[in-house]
Parts: structure tokens; C-alpha cells; sequence
């Protein structure tokens, strides 16, 4: 469904994503991991259209580089960031009905909202102001909002940060949910290893920009490569 082929990306010296390919199959959950700076929420970005990068990307078969962000949204890939960013002064529902306006301009449906504010467990809060929301409500509202752009690939890039056990397992319901009965791939990066090799079935750990491994969760975290770079030496 997305394939990335030799992809780079430089900030002036510094070479954030160097030469990457990877391809994301239809209907899976596929996870990124590596340490800080390695270059994860870059791989975001450029798939997203927010910069200029050498390779190439694909999308079922199209080049989706040199694609603006508002065309790879309706092309159909939508993700969310790594600090929840929300519109304070608006209401729950405003806002998810942002992301239903801007990605289904020619079939608007108002009762998306409501199935979506349902889905994500906000029916409570609907008509609160987002800027009111504890941390999982506003994650719950940029999955929601993302979600209603109508999405065949969905990229959420460390949606636990900053969350407890309990919120920790709600989100995985969620994005198992999304998944399974609304059919839709997902990319997810996490610093949770545990998350990571419950949810997906392919896994890609990197490292200042380049791939270090990938492949199914139990054989990656069992690479003494990855166990030394990224889970450290004193993991056991
Ligand atoms: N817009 C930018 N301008 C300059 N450097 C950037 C920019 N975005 C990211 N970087 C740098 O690229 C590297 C990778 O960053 P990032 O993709 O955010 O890492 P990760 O998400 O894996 O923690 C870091 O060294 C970061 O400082
Ligand atoms: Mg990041």
C-alpha cells in the first residue's frame, strides 16, 4: 500500500532519514522504533508532503511525492502528532468536524461526526471545549479528527507518550479498533516495546536515519544489534 524507496532527507549537514525503503502491506499494523532523533517523526513528515526529500514514495501504486499535505490527505493517508495539537476554543465535535469537512468535501456527512465522537469514547465531552480535555481526551480527539478525514492509511507516531497502564491499553483497544473494524493500515511509532510487539506484525527499528532491522516484532527484539543500539546493554 505505501512503499518508500531509497529515501533521504538532509537539514543542511545533518542527514535525518538516510537512504530508507520500506513497504507497508494493506490491512496491517506496522510499528517504527529507535531512539531519540532517529529520524521517526522525519519519516512522518515527508510521506505527509511537509518537505522536499530525494527517493521516492508511493501510495497503491501513485507517486505521492511533491504531493501538497491537503492532497495526501484526500489521496487517503492521515496521521497524528507526536504532542496532541487541538483548537482549545473550540468544542469536541467542532473540531472532529473539521477533519470530516476537509477530507470529504463532496460527500459531507454531519452523522460521521457523531459516529466518530462515538468511536473514539468523546459522546461524553462532545460539546466541552477541546482546551479542557485531560491528555487522553485530546488524543482521543486528533485520532478522532484524523479519522475523519476518511483514511485508508492512519500514522500515529507515539500516541503513549505520557500515559498510564490503564490509559496505555484503552489507546491499543482504540487502535486495534480502527484496525480491525474500520479496516483501516496503520503505521504507529512508539518508544513502548511491549505495545509494539503486541499490535503489529512488522516491526523497523532505525538509527540516526538508516534501518538497523525489521521484520516480524519477535525476531527484531531479539537482534543483538537492536538490543545494544536501542533497548541498551543492560536490557535483559
Ligand atoms: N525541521 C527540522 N530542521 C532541522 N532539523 C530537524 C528538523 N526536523 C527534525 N530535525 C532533526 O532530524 C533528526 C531526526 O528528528 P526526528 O525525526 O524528530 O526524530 P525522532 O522522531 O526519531 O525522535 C533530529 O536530529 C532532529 O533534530
Ligand atoms: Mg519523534
Amino acid at each position: 500500500m505505501l512503499k518508500l524507496s531509497n529515501v533521504t532527507k538532509r537539514f543542511g549537514a545533518l542527514i535525518a532519514v538516510n537512504d530508507l525503503s520500506l513497504e507497508v502491506e494493506k490491512g496491517k499494523i506496522y510499528g517504527i522504533a529507535g531512539p531519540n532523533g532517529a529520524g521517526k517523526s522525519t519519516i512522518y513528515n515527508l510521506i505527509s508532503g511537509f518537505y522536499n526529500y530525494e527517493g521516492k514514495i508511493e501510495f497503491n501504486g501513485k507517486s505521492i511525492s511533491n504531493l501538497h499535505p491537503y492532497q495526501i490527505v484526500k489521496r487517503g493517508i492521515s496521521r497524528t502528532f507526536q504532542i496532541p495539537q487541538t483548537f482549545p476554543s473550540l468544542s469536541v465535535e467542532d473540531s472532529i468536524d473539521i477533519g470530516n469537512r476537509f477530507g470529504n468535501t463532496r460527500r459531507y456527512r454531519r452523522k460521521k461526526v457523531d459516529e466518530i465522537i462515538n468511536f473514539v469514547g468523546l459522546h461524553n465531552e462532545r460539546k466541552h471545549k477541546t482546551g479542557t480535555l485531560d491528555l487522553l481526551g485530546k488524543k482521543k480527539l486528533m485520532i478522532g479528527a484524523a479519522l475523519a478525514t476518511g483514511p485508508k492509511l492512519f500514522m500515529l507516531d507515539e500516541p503513549m507518550a505520557g500515559s498510564n497502564a490503564h490509559e496505555i491499553k484503552d489507546l491499543m483497544k482504540l487502535i486495534q479498533k480502527i484496525n480491525i473494524e474500520l479496516g483501516i493500515t496503520i503505521i504507529i511509532i512508539e518508544h513502548f516495546m511491549k505495545v509494539l510487539t503486541e499490535l503489529t506484525e512488522t516491526l523497523l527499528i532505525i538509527e540516526t536515519g538508516s534501518e538497523i532491522c525489521c521484520g516480524n516484532p519477535s525476531e527484531v527484539t531479539s537482534n543483538p544489534e537492536v538490543i545494544e543500539c536501542y533497548l541498551g546493554t543492560d536490557h535483559d
